[in-house]
């Protein structure tokens, strides 16, 4: 069988690969163009890649040999699920063993955000730590006693949940479905409405996926819900929110400020009003940057591939609902 790679993995894991099959590994341009990705994927059984790879209907069909789709991430919205079940071929991902590095960055971010971590380490650095700060100066806040509202209450949520009662913040949280009484018992969160869960927190981070729903569901007219001391902080996915009116809102001091670890197009640069906004704090996509998250994403995008093409299901397959995936 023949498979393709949109770019290189790590080695343990080629090596695997190649025991079983003629592997492609795509080196040039990052996200892989995509009349290539549809010239390439024409003779192939099996494909690995990544969340900026669009795997749309086109590039679906012009795999008629392909019979597995791996993705090196939790998120598959960069993948047409239903065009690829109605074609037969296995769609897998790679959740639970990136959860708590990407809730982990979560905290950081949230605890930069109260205190003033990046800004304190540029002012440093552009020479302009002049006096010794006095006692009311450089001042954060504390995370102790705060309301945290998470929206999204799947495993990565839960996840930013148990790290917020360490510090024992207050956590509200949104989700499609509520989940079950004893889990909210054991966790300490209370769900309310999409809007409360806006209005009451101090903080808001966003734990959902993105599909047609939640698609820029975060637009001006919300933000102006939240406190005007409140923070917004992304490590899910970009177009979850309007950024441009995110923009807007940070530079009228609607809300306080963001910390985002995602954006609507990936890779971002100098030209992106958010990077020139002082009370924003970026991150270039590391959710699950660790090397022993990375390590073993590889480890189940690899078996996830394996078992999809020798007829077995897969560690974890992505399940159909018509309603959310039939996209991009
Ligand atoms: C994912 O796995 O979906 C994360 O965003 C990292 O790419």
């Amino acid at each position: 069988m023949k498979i393709l790679l949109t770019r290189r993995l790590h080695d343990f894991a080629i090596k695997e690969l190649k025991k079983r099959y003629q592997v492609e590994i795509h080196t040039g341009k990052i996200p892989m163009p995509k009349n290539l990705l549809m010239s390439k994927i024409r003779d192939k059984d099996g494909l690995i890649c990544y969340p900026y790879d669009k795997i749309d209907a086109d590039v679906i069909s012009a795999g008629s040999s392909l019979k597995a789709i791996s993705t090196f991430s939790v998120g598959y919205d960069h993948i047409n699920v239903n065009a690829a079940s109605r074609r037969g071929i296995v769609v897998s991902y790679t959740p639970e063993v990136l959860t708590r590095a990407t809730a982990d960055l979560t905290i950081a971010l949230m605890l930069d955000l109260f205190r003033r971590v990046n800004e304190g380490d540029k002012m440093i650095r552009k020479g302009r730590w002049k006096t010794i700060l006095g006692p009311y100066e450089f001042l954060g806040s504390d995370l102790y006693g705060k309301t945290l509202g998470i929206f999204g209450m799947g495993r990565i949520g839960m996840a930013v949940a148990k790290r917020a009662s360490g510090f024992e913040m207050k956590v509200l949280y949104h989700n499609r479905k509520r989940i079950l009484p004893q889990k909210e018992k054991s966790l300490n969160v209370k769900y309310v409405s999409f809007d409360e869960l806006f209005r009451r927190s101090d903080v808001i981070s966003i734990h959902a996926p993105h599909t047609p729903k939640t698609h820029e569901m975060i637009n001006l007219k919300l933000l102006k819900k939240m406190k005007k001391t409140s923070f917004l902080v992304n490590t899910a996915r970009g177009k979850i929110i309007n950024e441009k009116d995110l923009a807007t809102a940070l530079k009228r001091k609607i809300i306080s400020g963001a910390a985002l670890d995602v954006f609507g197009n990936e890779p971002i640069d100098g030209s992106n009003p958010l990077t020139r906004l002082p009370n924003v704090v970026i991150t270039p996509h590391i959710g699950s940057a660790t090397v022993e998250t990375r390590r073993k994403m590889a480890e189940i995008a690899v078996q996830n591939l394996v078992l999809s093409l020798s007829g077995k299901k897969p560690i974890y397959q992505v399940k159909v609902e018509s309603s959310r995936l039939d996209r991009p």
